[in-house]
């Protein structure tokens, strides 16, 4: 494998998920340069992480220009991705973008023309749609994919969390004009969508949604509040809520080129409301042969179910798992790797494309693959307005 340490890396933001690209960045080698936030934020990340460079102010533009910044991680809250992709593109740097791409698609559409205008040598854009890369989501796709469940015949699953639970509850992707206009679908749904899609080898080609806003009003502070934390009762205020906490959706997947998932149905529920449920995103894939369960809560193991001979349990790290997909794990079965290691998985993957190491398709989330996870969004908002089935169509871009 290529070394990564001469690769360079500077970050924008330094909220929850920040020091998780830091983290794995460091594990794989890569050398982070440079932090961008609010002066003081920035400042406390880069003096307890070591970081060299700081960007207070929200400077990007300034970590964009830094000659010792080669990729530039993306992990600002969603109504500033493109405009700062945009900046780190035309500066010449490749893009980690946090998922989603951006607020919609007319604006993600501009990042796909950006990169397509740069060519094959310019700067490349890829959107952080880690869960592809847990072992066992590569190993259910290299099961769908070479027909070890027969052809498939539905999927079902669900994304659900509980930390919006409480009306005081309080984050920025609440409200649309911060977020998005789709909040639990924009926020995890589109993970849970990513996923399936990666592992049937097919899009999304049509939806039928509904959505359930369970508090309409919601107490918030007056401040700003730091994802998953704790918040102060005395100065909460009331405000209108202007996105979903919940989502029920059915999904038709279009043409897949092994062709073993072709026209598949699919049902999800996505929660951000789930008493319990702190992050599982769970899929079962049913096929004529068999069917394989997965639950990121309990990421080392997939289940596999027969009709007609005993249920089996993969284990990651152990013979029921490929060889190929053990390239995308560094501890052996019973050591347990998780949510941390998806992330370094995914910038292995990034960063020895970078390095020259390029195999087709490319296995991370492209340009084009975050520009349409937004395109899908606003045809779930269209279909949850109408009422009606919403079909997918048009070249991306
Ligand atoms: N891939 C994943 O699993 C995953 C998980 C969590 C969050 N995310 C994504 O990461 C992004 C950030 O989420 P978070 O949970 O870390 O949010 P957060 O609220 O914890 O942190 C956001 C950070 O961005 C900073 N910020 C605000 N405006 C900025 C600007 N203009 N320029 C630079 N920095 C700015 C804030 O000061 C804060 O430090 C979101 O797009 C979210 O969807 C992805």
């Amino acid at each position: 494998m290529t070394p990564l340490h001469p690769f360079r890396a500077g970050i924008i933001g330094t909220g929850f998920i920040a020091p998780v690209h830091v983290e794995a960045l460091r594990r794989l080698g890569v050398q982070v340069t440079a932090i961008c936030g609010s002066t003081a934020s920035a400042g406390a990340m880069a003096e307890s992480l070591g970081i060299p460079e700081v960007y207070g102010d929200y400077d990007y533009a300034a970590l964009c220009r830094s000659p010792r910044v080669d990729v530039v991680h993306i992990t600002s809250p969603n109504k500033v991705h493109v405009e700062q992709a945009l900046v780190a593109l035309a500066a010449g740097k490749h893009v980690v973008c946090e998922k989603p791409l951006g607020m919609n698609s007319r604006e993600t559409a501009r990042l796909v023309r950006a990169v397509r205008r740069a060519g094959p040598s310019g700067p490349l854009l890829a959107v952080n749609y880690m869960c592809r890369f847990f072992p066992a989501v590569l190993q259910m796709r290299a099961m769908v994919q070479r027909g070890d469940l027969g052809r498939i015949i539905h999927v079902q699953g669900h994304f659900f969390q509980d930390w919006l639970l409480h009306d005081t509850d309080f984050n920025w992707r609440i409200q649309a004009d911060e977020g998005g206009k789709l909040r639990a679908v924009g926020d995890i749904g589109t993970h849970w969508l990513d996923t399936v899609s990666f592992v049937l080898g097919s899009p999304v080609s049509s939806v039928f949604a509904a959505l359930e806003t369970f508090h309409q009003t919601r107490l918030r502070p007056t401040g700003p509040v730091k994802t998953f934390a704790a918040v102060d009762r005395s100065t909460l205020v009331p405000y209108a809520v202007d996105t979903e906490d919940f989502a029920s959706l059915l999904l038709k997947f279009g043409k897949s080129e092994h062709g073993f998932s072709d026209g598949v149905h699919a049902n999800v529920a996505v929660s951000q409301v789930a008493a319990g449920w702190k992050c599982s995103l769970a899929v079962g894939i049913y096929g004529t042969k068999a069917s394989v369960r997965w639950d990121l809560q309990q990421p080392n193991e997939i289940h596999v179910g027969h009709r007609d001979q005993p249920n089996q349990l993969l284990q990651r790290g152990t013979a029921g798992f490929d060889t190929d997909v053990s390239g995308f794990t560094d501890y052996p079965g019973g050591h347990p790797e998780g949510f941390p290691d998806s992330h370094k998985m995914h910038y292995r993957a990034i960063y020895q494309y970078l390095a020259g190491q390029r195999p087709a398709p490319v296995p991370f989330a492209t340009v084009e693959d975050g520009h349409d996870e937004v395109r899908l969004c606003e045809a779930i908002l269209r279909s949850a307005r109408s009422h009606r089935w919403v079909s997918i169509r048009g070249p991306r871009g």
